[in-house]
């Protein structure tokens, strides 16, 4: 489930084992992740360009220089797309090259554009690896974070025994979801609400609003990565979880603040991602309304405000709010983190026409905190905009 989505870059590099990368990628896609594969000029004297893109179904990355027919630059589009980065294998001479910061091929220039995680995954002769040189290059590399997924022992290419051969891509395939991990939110219980809430009319019609839920169920994803103790109250949504998060399904609003009220306790922080409805019917019919008169009118009655519940806790709880504006965004939700007397609001422009918001992959928010400060977070995928928020999060609870 931690794979699904994630936009994952696998770089290879001139190794024998660059047969087993396939292996590797068609792994990755069976877990459902978006593999893209960018291949040195000398990979390609071991495996082909065509069985990488027939496996991985995208074309295939292997020039730094050629005709761009988009604005954005081959390299840095690659490296904003990346959720992570898997070099392997991984020569000798592209670690040296990764620890040296040269960008002379499209692979080390990635490397370098790319603020997603990087992990190498040697493999070479035992002589190369155990050579000073390498053993200096990888330790460098170490300490910069960047993940060094084995070599293993064993036989290798040359005949030869020892360590340097690649760990085999089901071992490398347990390994990369680490690279998303982070223990930022260790021990802590964070409660997500997502997706909308559904308000019976009748026992066949509801009043509901267009929240995919993509931005909440993100969010759980993320937290989760930041090793926190996950409960994701959920409207209705065609989406799936993580089966480590605790996921209750709810429809209406009422059935979502009584979920969030047994879920409170111990909570240390509360995200309200959904689109609750404000009113519902008063007067919900138990059967189906018949066709009759001209017009009717549904009378409708509040509903109960989940937010200001939790923030009028005893015990006090980190609470982040959303607020989705079609018209003055950043007054409506200061207006919002005041009244309701929240740490934090991530506010954003919802509305047709926009690609963004309700019921899209992507997401462009300001954050106002309590103390003043505001941050604009530039147009980005909903699952990456979640890890940067749970950081944010992070961060304003220590300061
Ligand atoms: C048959 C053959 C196999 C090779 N296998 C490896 C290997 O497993 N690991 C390695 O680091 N280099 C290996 N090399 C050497 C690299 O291909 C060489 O250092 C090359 O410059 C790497 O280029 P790249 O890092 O840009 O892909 C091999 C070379 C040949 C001819």
């Amino acid at each position: 489930m931690i794979m699904q989505n994630k936009n994952i870059i696998i770089g290879m590099t001139g190794g024998i084992a660059a047969y087993k990368t396939a292996e590797l990628v068609r792994g990755l896609c069976n877990l459902k992740a978006k593999v893209r594969v960018i291949m040195t000029k000398n990979s390609e004297e071991f495996i082909t360009p065509l069985t990488m893109q027939t496996l991985s179904g995208e074309p295939v990355y292997t020039e730094l220089f050629k005709t761009h027919f988009r604005k954005n630059l081959e390299h840095i589009a690659l490296s904003r797309f990346a959720d992570a980065v898997v070099v392997a294998p991984a020569s000798a001479n592209f670690i040296a090259k990764l620890t040296h910061g040269l960008a002379d091929d499209l692979l080390s220039a990635v490397c370098l554009a790319t603020t997603a995680p990087i992990a190498v995954v040697p493999a070479m002769n035992k002589e190369m690896w155990q050579a000073a040189i390498t053993q200096e290059n990888i330790a460098a590399l170490k300490k910069r974070n960047i993940f060094v997924f084995g070599p293993a022992s064993g036989e290798q290419a040359c005949g030869e025994v020892g360590f340097g051969r690649m760990i085999e891509p089901q071992e490398i395939l347990k390994l990369i979801p680490k690279m998303f991990e982070s223990q930022l939110f260790y021990g802590k219980k964070i409660v997500i609400t997502a997706g909308p809430t559904r308000e019976n009319i009748d026992p066949v019609r509801y009043i509901s609003n267009y929240s995919s839920s993509k931005m909440g169920y993100a969010l759980a994803e993320a937290a989760l990565e930041a090793g926190a103790y996950v409960v994701l109250i959920s409207g209705p949504t065609n989406l799936d979880c993580s089966t480590k998060i605790k996921h209750i399904n709810i429809h209406t609003a009422e059935e979502m603040h009584k979920a969030v009220m047994q879920e409170i306790s111990a909570c240390d922080v509360f995200i309200s991602a959904a689109a609750v409805s404000d009113y519902r019917p008063a007067n919900s019919s138990s059967q189906k309304t018949k066709k009759g008169t001209e017009r009717i009118s549904i009378e409708l009655k509040r509903n109960p405000d989940i937010l200001s519940a939790v923030t009028s806790l005893k015990r006090k709880i980190f609470v982040v709010g959303f607020a989705a504006e079609t018209k003055n965004l950043v007054a409506n939700a200061k207006e919002k983190l005041i009244n309701k007397k929240l740490n934090m609001i991530i506010a954003n422009k919802v509305g047709s026409g926009l690609g963004l918001g309700f019921d899209s992959d992507d997401n462009e928010v300001v954050i106002l905190h309590k103390n003043g400060k505001s941050v604009k977070f530039p147009k980005m995928r909903k699952n990456k905009l979640a890890r940067e928020l749970i950081k944010t999060i992070r961060s304003a609870m220590l300061s």
